[in-house]
């Protein structure tokens, strides 16, 4: 495991971006698993900003959505589909062969998550995943508590996390089960990257770097890759003992 403190959110973002884009330039048919969520929102900007001006090549990486809230549309603004679809994959102009997302409106919601998992087997494992941390130290939907040698599952979420997740939403919305890629997808991946920013997550990011690796905080997991980075901006730093912030 490496942490690096970043002096801003820009700069984590730029570090992440950077690393994205050098295994493209790398390995053209590299296997990357993206989250959603707000924090690695720049990052994707900083990606596809940086393939256009170095003319990087994504036509034949293949692209593996983390995680879904289940029952929400892919037109819905809060899903996580029309997140990636909007900061990724429409921007790198990537083709729907080899784009692989859960289908959370999907009735064999048991099939999607085998759908998943033998998309990623297919594709050799991921090459890279770039995660966010949630408020309670989930990783995708990788609630507290989940084992971590589980591949693809459906899972039911935390109060606290749908109550997090309403702020993705423009109105109120049930968001009571998620569809997610496991944890032993990050630790099999040969890079995991996991970006935190903002002060509100620094307790969080101190539990999961310096407390108990446990599934009680599932992004504790990155400390049992070889290769995990976290990348932490200063705030979300701040609550480290080792953070000189
Ligand atoms: C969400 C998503 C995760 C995301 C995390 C943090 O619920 N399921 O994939 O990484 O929580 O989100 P944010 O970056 O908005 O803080």
């Amino acid at each position: 495991m490496k942490l690096h403190i970043a002096d801003s959110y820009e700069r984590a973002s730029g570090l992440a971006a950077a690393e994205v884009c050098r295994l493209v330039q790398a390995q053209p048919e590299a296997v990357l698993c993206f989250a959603a969520g707000d924090t690695p929102r720049l990052a994707y900007s900083l990606i596809v900003q940086k393939a256009r001006e170095e003319q990087i090549d994504f036509s034949r990486i293949t692209f593996i959505g983390l995680d879904e809230w289940v029952g929400i549309p892919p037109e819905n603004e809060g899903s996580c589909h029309y997140f990636l679809q909007e900061n990724l994959i429409r921007p790198l102009g990537l083709m729907p062969a080899q784009v692989h997302l859960f289908d959370a409106l999907s009735r064999d919601l048991s099939a999607e998550t085998e759908r998943l998992n033998q998309a990623v087997a297919h594709a050799g494992g991921l090459d890279l995943i770039l995660v966010g941390i949630g408020m309670n130290g989930h990783i995708g939907f990788n609630e507290p508590g989940i084992p971590f040698d589980s591949y693809a599952h459906v899972v039911e979420l935390e109060a606290f996390t749908q109550e997090v997740g309403q702020k993705y939403f423009r109105t109120q919305t049930v968001l009571n089960q998620g569809i997610t890629l496991g944890l032993r997808h990050l630790t099999e991946a040969k890079q995991a990257i996991l970006i935190a920013n903002g002060l509100k997550k620094a307790e969080i990011v101190r539990q999961a770097i310096e407390g108990p690796v446990s599934p009680d905080v599932p992004a504790s997991v990155m400390r049992l890759h070889p290769g995990g980075l976290f990348l932490i901006e200063r705030e979300a730093a701040s609550a480290l003992h080792s953070s000189p912030a």
